[in-house]
């Protein structure tokens, strides 16, 4: 892959968008990518993944502007389906996944740590949906994901005014958990991802299922989808092993995924 890195380090795998010198903005060679190497993910073995940037300065700078400029309508619709797919699958991938946005997250940037469970940042992660400054509207996700994560009224000045926050007011409203400095940020994602990677993953995995599909639908269908789920877990070996362990007064020996 000439754009995408990918490494799996016992049950964390770190996948980086690796363009620098266009501040990892998304070309479709870029999505098609990351596409193929979601596919690849050996679930087998990976409990959680961190998505992240190449470099100091920029996560990512949105998507191309470059190829953008020439699209017709139908092209424009078909680029936004493109992006918005492989941003689906990174939001309803079984595992977790965690943001590591080490600098710039503007448009598509922004987007694609949106579709990530969680987000953290470095003091130097600038956030924006720019698009409506180059004549378009956020087109991987922005104008609904962003509504839900930090609320109505903060998405529509955001993405009406086309004005970039810096990390701590990402902080304020919510789109970050945590900010650390730029050199602490990866040791922070991997500490994150280590501390979920350790739980029963069948668990891990209907959580994240139950909430995501639960705020699809209203709390009525949202209790049976999380009855089922609960339910789902008493099938697997690793609800014995930490209900047991527990009452045997013990530390769980493994958690093994089955
Ligand atoms: N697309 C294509 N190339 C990009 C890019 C993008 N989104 N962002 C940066 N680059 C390229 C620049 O063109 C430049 O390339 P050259 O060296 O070949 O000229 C290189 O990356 C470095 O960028 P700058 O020289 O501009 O770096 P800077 O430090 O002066 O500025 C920046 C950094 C503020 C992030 C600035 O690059 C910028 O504003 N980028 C565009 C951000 C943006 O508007 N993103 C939204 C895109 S629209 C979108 O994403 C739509 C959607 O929802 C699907």
């Amino acid at each position: 892959m000439e754009f995408i890195n990918y490494e799996a380090e016992g049950m964390v795998g770190v996948i980086t968008i690796n363009r620098p010198k266009a501040l990892n903005a998304l070309n479709s060679q870029v999505l098609e990518e990351l596409d193929q190497t979601l596919n690849a993910v050996d679930l087998e073995s990976v409990r959680v993944l961190i998505l992240t940037g190449a470099g100091e300065k920029s996560f990512v700078a949105g998507a191309d502007i470059g190829e953008m400029s020439t699209l017709t309508k139908a092209e424009g619709e078909a680029f936004g389906k493109k992006g918005n797919d492989v941003f689906r699958k990174l939001e309803t991938f079984p595992i977790p996944v965690i943001a590591a946005v080490n600098g710039f997250a503007l448009g598509g940037g922004c987007e694609i740590s949106m579709s990530c469970d969680i987000r953290i940042c470095s003091e130097n992660a600038v956030f924006g949906q720019p698009e409506v400054g180059l004549g378009i509207t956020p087109g991987f996700g922005g104008t609904q994901r962003l509504a839900r994560i930090v609320g109505v009224g903060m998405a529509k000045q955001m993405i009406y005014s086309a004005r970039n926050i810096k990390a701590d007011e990402a902080f304020r409203i919510g789109l970050v958990n945590a900010v650390y400095p730029l050199e602490e940020l990866m040791p922070a994602a991997q500490k994150l991802a280590a501390a979920i990677a350790k739980n029963a993953p069948i668990a891990v995995r209907n959580c994240k299922k139950a909430i995501n599909d639960g705020l699809q639908v209203n709390m009525d269908e949202a209790i049976v989808i999380e009855e089922k789920l609960f339910g789902d877990c008493f099938e697997s070996y690793d609800q014995k092993e930490g209900m047991t362990a527990f009452l045997e007064k013990r530390k769980v020996e493994a958690f093994l995924n089955k």
